[in-house]
């Protein structure tokens, strides 16, 4: 297992590419088991997941190709096509479900368009147990009967989906992306209420409409779909990441520097931009993206509570608390999404952070410098938290399990290094 090595202490100035967004492109891809005709995505992220993505389409039947790089950047994304065609299996396998949890996508757009779907239940996470109760709540409000055996969920829908009025009683981006995908090719029309909000289910909706769907209302509590019978060719361009842009801003802050992030889109990290701004960073727009810089002054401690977008955002919550670790005060962090999603509290600990945990709130007295250590990655976004910290530390952090990182963030040693990071991966068996 690589490890990754940095020696901490320099100011980060420079540019950084901010790739397409991992929690878009997977649905997106995903997208392409409902029609008959290619569906072509450009700035494609080079990750783990959408690796996993990819072998778990082609094992379904889809023709992938790799048309190769989006654009020039040596941190450019990639161009896939997508065609399936050809799809003929609907059996989404353990040993892919378990490495990905978010394999569960393909249960909606498979049960559309096949009228059947076995899908391995994914199984928990390190960040909790994450069951997919809403997912089928609302394939079953279309019309699906579904069965447990064996550890797979079997779906069926024998007359084909029904439009029909879905309640989801809690915010669920995966549920609302399953149903999004499922009521595309219902009959008749559907209403998902409560449904999730993120810029990445208004980047699926707009893909799916290219493709001919007819979706409004991505974007707020309540979509309205009218079920169509046939897709079209389609070309997209994935999302930028918001999440890889706010992590990499709050590497400007935390090492007293200033990073301008290509192609970062402000309208899509507003809670994370005004946070970042409280603790005295500046925020600035620019004709590539956006700019943050570090403040003279120590940082400002805050108190932050996760939620559902446009709240602010848990997979932003380890990076946060990493810079809180070193603000002029005592912070607060509460997680409201995930059961266990502190992890990188005991690894911060290690470093010199002083923080207290208690039951889902982390309270974090602000500490002038941290040191390096020796730390463990546990998931990706605690993983990512060690990088920044390390960053900030006086010495050398060497971070261990770094597959974590590699699942969400691209070129990660490239892209630091590239702004005076004094970074390096370890290769090892
Ligand atoms: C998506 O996960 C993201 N993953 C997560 O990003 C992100 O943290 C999460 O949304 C919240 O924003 C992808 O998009 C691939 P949820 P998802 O359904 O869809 C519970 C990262 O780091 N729940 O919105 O799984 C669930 O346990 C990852 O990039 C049910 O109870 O999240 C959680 O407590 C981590 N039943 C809460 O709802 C269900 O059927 C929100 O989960 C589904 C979810």
């Amino acid at each position: 297992m690589d490890q990754i090595k940095i020696r901490g202490g320099q100011p980060l100035n420079g540019q950084i590419e901010i790739g397409g967004a991992k929690n878009a492109a997977l649905p997106l891809m995903a997208a392409c088991l409902l029609s008959e005709k290619p569906v072509t995505l450009s700035n494609v992220p080079h990750l783990a997941d959408i690796t996993t993505m990819a072998n778990l389409l082609v094992h379904l039947g889809v023709d992938l190709e790799l048309l190769g790089r989006s654009g020039g950047g040596v941190h450019a994304g990639r161009t896939l096509k997508l065609d399936g065609s050809k799809v003929s299996d609907t059996v989404a396998p353990y040993d892919i479900v378990r490495r990905m949890r978010a394999s569960v996508i393909v249960l909606g757009p498979l049960l559309a368009r096949f009228g059947h779907a076995r899908v391995s239940l994914p199984g928990g996470c390190a960040i909790g147990t994450r069951p997919i109760d809403l997912h089928l709540m609302a394939m079953e409000a279309l019309g699906a009967d579904i069965t447990l055996e064996e550890g797979y969920i079997e779906t069926v829908a024998k007359k084909g989906l029904r439009g029909a009025e879905i309640h989801f009683p809690q915010v669920s981006v995966g549920a609302t992306e399953n149903a999004l995908l499922a009521a595309t090719l219902a009959e008749g029309t559907s209403v998902l209420h409560n449904a999730a909000r993120e810029p990445e289910i208004s980047d699926l909706a707009v893909l799916l409409r290219r493709m001919g769907a007819k979706i409004t209302g991505e974007g707020t509590e309540i979509i309205t779909v009218e079920g169509v019978t046939s897709l079209q060719p389609t070309d997209h361009s994935v999302l930028a990441d918001r999440i890889e842009a706010g992590t990499y801003a709050v590497a400007a802050a935390m090492t007293g520097g200033n990073i301008e992030l290509i192609g970062a889109r402000a309208d899509t990290m507003q809670r994370t931009l005004d946070v970042l701004r409280a603790c005295g960073v500046t925020i600035e727009k620019t004709t590539q993206g956006i700019r943050a810089i570090a403040g003279r002054d120590r940082l400002r401690p805050q108190d932050i509570t996760t939620a559902p977008y446009p709240g602010f955002a848990t997979d932003m919550q380890a990076q946060l608390m990493a810079l809180l670790v070193l603000a002029d005060g005592t912070s607060h962090v509460t997680e409201t999404i995930f059961e266990n999603r502190f992890m990188h509290v005991p690894e911060l600990t290690r470093m010199g952070a002083h923080i207290r945990v208690d039951g889902h709130t982390a309270t974090i007295e602000g500490v002038k410098k941290l040191a390096g250590a020796e730390v463990m990655a546990t998931d990706l976004r605690a993983s990512v938290s060690l990088v920044l910290a390390a960053l900030a530390a006086e010495g050398e952090t060497t971070i261990n399990r770094v597959y974590h990182i590699d699942r969400g963030y691209e070129f990660v040693e490239s892209k630091l290094a590239s702004c005076g990071a004094d970074i390096q991966r370890i290769r090892k068996e």
